[in-house]
């Protein structure tokens, strides 16, 4: 209980799968959380069945005016900025002989725009607080393997990983106390993956019945950014952190 408590975090695409999951266990551990999303039905009613400990904001993470009221809300609501979690994301399918220009633009400016604009803020927003911050930014296994089906996500997701390692290091130069790290999962039993596979029997991979199974739960990965978000993970930044129950390793 409260392993995060009075922290203030923003989790982007928190209407959904793990971000939802994050903002409902960061607030549970005592944490005051702005939700953001650009499907505002679904993040209100997360925010709602959060309560007095969460508000929610519609953004979209590839406009740096969203940003701006997104960052400013945390402070003027809650008093600060403690933790970020970019999370949301989007996820075409296309090989790279299938994959337009249009679609490879649109994805890295969703998920290449939007955290680095996240981290950008994030870091102008901790760097002057004694207490520092964290900043988290969800990848994926697709950026240490390759995903042949997920050209763009792939690229849009080495691109996470490498830009997470140059603000650790740069902030870690610059003295300042704020910690950036990458997790990396593979399949989360989510809406993302559900309409990527939608006859899939998510029971039939359940680590809980079959431990070669790889489909994680949101669950998981919510209690890795929970870590994170707290102070107990503190020595640890610059980390690239994977969440696949081994699956990429026993595949190599
Ligand atoms: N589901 C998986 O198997 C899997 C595996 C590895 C990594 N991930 C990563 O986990 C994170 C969460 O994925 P999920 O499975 O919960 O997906 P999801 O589709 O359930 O949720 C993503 C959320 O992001 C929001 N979103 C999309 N574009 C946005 C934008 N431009 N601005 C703001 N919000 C936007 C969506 O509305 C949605 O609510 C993503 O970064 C994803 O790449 C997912």
């Amino acid at each position: 209980m409260d392993r995060v408590k009075d922290k203030v975090a923003i989790i982007t695409g928190a209407a959904s799968g793990v971000g939802k999951a994050d903002a409902l266990l960061l607030a549970a551990e005592g944490a005051r959380v702005v939700l953001t999303d650009i499907n505002e039905e679904a993040g209100q009613a997360v925010a709602r069945e959060i309560g007095d400990a969460a508000c929610f904001v519609r953004h979209d993470i590839a406009s740096p005016d969203d940003w701006q009221r997104v960052v400013s809300t945390a402070v003027e609501m809650f008093g600060g900025l403690d933790v970020l979690v970019n999370n949301a994301a989007i996820c075409p399918l296309g090989s790279i002989e299938d994959t337009t220009l249009e679609t490879w633009r649109k994805v890295m400016q969703t998920n290449g725009d939007g955290y680095f604009l996240g981290c950008k803020f994030a870091v102008a927003t901790m760097k002057h607080r004694p207490s520092g911050g964290t900043i988290i930014n969800m990848s994926s296994v697709a950026a240490l393997g390759g995903l042949p089906m997920m050209a763009a996500y792939t690229g849009s997701k080495g691109a996470v990983t490498a830009l997470t390692r140059s603000v650790a290091a740069h902030c870690k130069k610059a003295g300042y106390r704020i910690r950036c790290n990458s997790i990396h999962p593979d399949g989360i039993w989510t809406p993302m993956t559900q309409a990527l596979v939608p006859d899939l029997d998510p029971a039939a991979l359940g680590i809980e019945h079959n431990p070669m199974a790889r489909m994680c739960d949101a669950k998981d990965v919510a209690n890795l950014v929970l870590f994170l978000a707290s102070d107990e993970s503190r020595f640890i930044n610059g980390a690239e952190l994977r969440i696949d129950n081994a699956q990429l390793i026993s595949s190599l």
